[in-house]
C-alpha cells in the first residue's frame, strides 16, 4: 500500500474525462487500496482516481458517520442510472480544493450501477449524504468539480478565495 499525493485544482487531470476500466486485475486492486489509504489519511469521505493523478473511472467512499458501522465502498465504472426529482442542498468540500466549501444542490437520491474491484456488477441505492458523496465522486470522473455546480457569482467568489489562499501558501 502506498499513500498517493492528492492533486489540486489547476492540475489538468482533474478536468479530463477518465477512462473506463477494462481489466479487473491486481493493478486495479492496488489502486483501490492506495485510494482508501490516501482518503483516510486526508480525512475525506470520498476520493476519485483522478484526484491522485490516475485518469480511470474508480471511486472510493467511506462516510464514517458517528454511531454507524464503517462501510467502505469502491465502485469501478460507476454510472448514475436514476436520480430523484427531489433536490437536496448541503455544503460540500473537496480534497482537491482544500479550505473551500459551498452549498451545492443535487438530487436527494440516486441509483448507481458499476462493478466492485473484482469485476462483480453492483447496484447501489443511496440518499442524502451517501447520494451526495457518490455524485460528487462520479462528477470527478467527468472532469466536473463542485465549483461547477454553484452559481457563476459564487464560483467567482470561490475562485478569488482559492487564488488568495494559494498565494498565501507559497
Ligand atoms: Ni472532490
Amino acid at each position: 500500500m502506498a499513500l498517493r499525493e492528492i492533486v489540486l485544482l489547476g492540475d489538468p487531470v482533474l478536468r479530463e474525462e477518465a477512462s473506463e476500466v477494462d481489466d479487473f486485475d491486481e493493478e486495479l486492486r492496488v489502486l483501490v487500496r492506495d485510494m482508501y489509504e490516501t482518503m483516510y489519511d486526508a480525512e475525506g469521505i470520498g476520493l476519485a482516481a483522478p484526484q491522485i493523478g490516475v485518469s480511470k473511472r474508480v471511486i472510493v467512499i467511506d462516510l464514517r458517520l458517528p454511531d454507524q458501522p464503517s462501510e467502505r465502498l469502491a465502485v469501478v465504472n460507476p454510472r448514475v442510472v436514476w436520480s430523484s426529482k427531489e433536490k437536496d442542498k448541503a455544503p460540500e468540500g473537496c480534497l482537491s480544493i482544500p479550505g473551500m466549501e459551498e452549498v451545492v444542490q443535487r438530487p436527494y437520491a440516486v441509483e448507481i450501477e458499476g462493478f466492485d474491484p473484482k469485476g462483480n456488477p453492483m447496484t447501489i441505492e443511496a440518499e442524502e449524504l451517501f447520494a451526495r458523496a457518490l455524485q460528487h465522486e462520479i462528477d470527478h470522473l467527468d472532469g466536473i468539480l463542485f465549483f461547477d455546480r454553484v452559481s457563476a457569482l459564487k464560483r467567482r467568489m470561490l475562485m478569488k478565495k482559492w487564488k488568495k489562499q494559494q498565494a498565501e501558501d507559497l
